[in-house]
């Protein structure tokens, strides 16, 4: 019954072209503001409508940088991974932090106007990869949206921060989360969401901006196929899919880019990986991995009516998680003497596309990090990947150390673009990954499902090869020329996942790193000018603004998101994780408030007592299923507990309760009762018992 009330609602506005959207706003964050932001104003997430993150502010600049300082700051509420983008209208900065909560600042003296906390259910946490994140609001008229975690779209008002309209946007009960920050397009919000490794269907939807409604939806993988596919590209997409694959879900989620292009009246969005991981299990047995149509790609639809316009495949039969959703820049760009209109992307899977942005035709695709194996190239007239068998770890049987790995060469960590030097800003992670198959998999019912057996990830218990892995997962931010296709120059960074970009017209170019400083460099040149000790690592981008003729730069700092280890590297609490918002302008002299001092730990655990069956069975579980939260082989950073450390180690019925039954729960550790047998829960526990005690023979804390 139900189904057959979303389908007509969603036929209706269809059928008359998206004509119920209520009028644009003509107060406050109009249409026209976000074309031609105001001069000081930040209204979009990523700052214009093209998305490039670009300022033309340049009071802080290359000759005055160094005197920048602390102007104000604001800590947070929660010590979890910060990812949003401040946005400034009218002397106010709205941000949205862990947990889908959204904040208003006076933009000038950092006074809290209101704070907003959706109350999303804690145990939620085990529907997300990469934490509790958000990744920024929109502004339109006199509202502020924002995407909470458990999935709701909520209107505030933007004076009082108070709750206008709050709609359910994923189908009731399911897995999907979402973490991006919602688009503004015509009266309409659009947004996605997240989920592709938990049984989830990928869409992006639009709302009326003043009452919610739905205007048009639109799927990016095909559904059961007993039902009408809903559009023509979605019977074309169901061919390139083999058995009962929409069982799982199929993936493809939209749950971060999205840029809409006044030139076209398109929508640009990037998919994510398909689902399961390992194509043989999508459906039946030991299926061939078809394209999985439209998981891994940039999709273009109509703004006003969400039909399918062009698609362009970036990684087909996506089998190493090469998530497309980084965020797509439009520009016109001089290509061989013609000026042409295009979209860039730089996507996990180590390429950078220049696309046509109205038919979506290849242009170019070339690396932007050294040392690509899962392809040997694209074909350059059509930009088909030439894939490396090797690379089909499902046909071979065989492990494949590939790179990028899953984190990707570029994830969702913004870059940027400048008009002034013509560069893209990307950056980039280099974390090798190993990808097996792993022929026992079953759907669960709980976290991760896909399908590989991740243990050929899990870093031995030696000294040597445990530097040697972290020496080899590394960072850098890559300043990319998008007409010839190559490097321009390049910072290194010691780990990978660091900040997200900010470039301006002052020559200048803001990034967080991982290990904690707020650096700013040349944009022509990549000089490092300027640094500021964030105390905690930092993922998000920054943004810049004006008030009464002073420049500011804004970063939210806080550790978290994906790879739960300090700074990018396997060592327990290396860094505290601080979550604050940092302001800065020129000749401004604020300081931090003091480190608090980490306590000190001495690994003591239980003596390891289990059985080898026990250990392999508790290794597999861990590995699967806890790794992602609790960190690989059990070294933990600074987000969720180390399992080393905990009391619930020595004590096996607490360890019961708390992984079986769910005792922290309304703290974001699930039951996993659905999903595992006691046994297989105390086989976790003498894993990590194991671990503990290698690593206290390796002299860790
Ligand atoms: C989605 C993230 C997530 C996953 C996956 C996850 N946990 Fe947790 N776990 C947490 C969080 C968050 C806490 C801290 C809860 C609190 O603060 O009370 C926690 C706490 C724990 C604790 C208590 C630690 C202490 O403080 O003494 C144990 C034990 C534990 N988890 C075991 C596991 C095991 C075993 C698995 C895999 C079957 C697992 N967890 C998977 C998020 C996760």
């Amino acid at each position: 019954m139900r189904s057959k009330v979303l389908a007509l609602a969603l036929l209706l506005p269809l059928a008359a072209c998206g004509k119920q959207v209520s009028a644009p706003a003509t107060q406050g964050v109009t249409d026209a503001a976000m074309s031609q932001p105001p001069a000081g104003e930040w209204l979009t997430v990523a700052g214009d409508h093209n998305e490039t993150r670009y300022s033309p502010l340049d009071q802080v600049n290359d000759k005055n940088v160094s005197q920048l300082g602390l102007a104000w700051s604001a800590d947070l509420d929660t010590a979890r991974g910060q990812e949003a983008t401040p946005l400034m209208h009218d002397g106010v900065l709205y941000v949205s932090t862990a947990w889908s909560m959204v904040k208003a600042y006076d933009a000038k003296t950092g006074a809290l106007k209101w704070s907003y906390d959706p109350k999303v259910p804690r145990a939620k946490l085990v529907d997300v990869c990469c934490d509790a994140v958000n990744r920024g609001v929109a502004l339109y008229g006199d509202k502020v949206y924002v995407g909470t975690l458990d999935g709701r779209l909520v209107a505030l008002d933007q004076k009082t921060g108070k709750e206008v309209w709050s709609k359910l946007t994923i189908p009731e009960g399911s897995h999907q989360a979402i973490t991006g920050a919602p688009r503004i397009v015509k009266g309409m919000v659009v947004l996605g969401s997240a989920g592709s490794e938990y049984f989830s269907r990928g869409y992006i939807a639009a709302y009326d901006a003043q009452t919610g409604n739905q205007v048009w939806k639109f799927y990016t993988v095909p559904g059961d196929p007993s039902k009408p596919a809903e559009g023509k590209h979605l019977e074309a997409a169901a061919k390139t899919w083999s058995g009962d694959f929409w069982k799982t879900g199929g993936g493809g989620n939209v749950w971060d880019g999205i840029t809409y292009d006044p030139v076209t009246n398109l929508i640009y969005f990037g998919t994510a990986n398909a689902e399961p991981w390992n194509p043989a299990k999508r459906g039946g047995t030991n299926q061939k991995a078809g394209d999985s149509l439209y998981t891994a790609s940039i999709v273009a639809v109509n703004a006003d009516t969400g039909a399918y316009a062009w698609h362009f495949q970036e990684t087909p039969e996506d089998r190493w998680d090469f998530d497309s959703t980084q965020q797509v820049i439009v520009a016109d760009l001089d290509l061989n003497g013609t000026k042409q209109h295009v979209i860039m992307h730089a996507p996990k899977n180590g390429y950078f596309y220049t696309l046509d942005a109205k038919t979506g035709n290849f242009i170019s695709g070339k690396p932007f990090v050294q040392g690509i194996n899962w392809a040997s190239g694209l074909d350059p007239v059509t930009g088909a990947p030439k894939i490396n068998p090797e690379a089909r770890y499902e046909v071979t049987g065989k492990p494949f150390l590939g790179f990028p790995g899953a984190i990707g060469a570029h994830s969702w960590t913004p870059m940027s673009m400048s008009p002034k030097t013509g560069l893209v800003y990307i950056p980039v992670n280099n974390t090798p990954q190993v990808y097996a198959p792993d022929p026992d998999w079953k759907p669960g019912t709980t976290g991760f499902q896909l399908g590989i057996d991740a243990s050929g990830g899990n870093i031995p218990a030696d000294k040597a090869v445990r530097a040697g892995t972290m020496a080899a997962m590394t960072g850098a931010l890559v300043a990319f020329d998008p007409v010839t296709g190559t490097e321009k120059w390049k910072v290194p960074y010691t780990s990978p996942t660091n900040g997200g970009i900010l470039s301006t017209a002052g020559n200048l170019v803001f990034q967080g790193t991982a290990q904690g400083e707020f650096r700013a460099y040349t944009a022509d040149a990549g000089k490092q000018l300027w640094s500021f000790p964030t105390q905690s690592g930092i993922l998000a981008a920054p943004m810049t603004y004006t008030i009464d003729g002073e420049q500011y730069v804004a970063v939210l700092v806080g550790w978290g998101g994906v790879w739960d280890v300090s700074g990018g590297k396997l060592v327990s609490k290396m860094t505290p994780n601080i979550s604050r918002l940092l302001v800065f302008k020129l000749n401004a002299k604020g300081q931090l408030a003091p480190m608090p001092a980490m306590a000190d730990r001495v690994l003591d655990p239980p003596p390891f007592t289990g059985t080898p069956a026990q250990l392999a069975m508790g290794s597999k579980i861990y590995t699967n299923s806890c790794s992602v939260c609790h960190g690989n082989v059990a070294v933990a950073g600074s987000l969720n507990p180390d399992l080393r450390h905990s009391a619930a180690l020595g004590n096996p019925k607490l360890w019961q309760q708390i992984v079986h039954d769910g005792l922290l729960s309304q703290n974001g550790m699930v039951a996993w009762k659905d999903q595992f047998s006691p046994d297989q829960i105390e086989a976790a526990r003498i894993y990590v018992v194991k671990r503990a005690n290698e690593d206290k023979a390796l002299g860790d804390k």
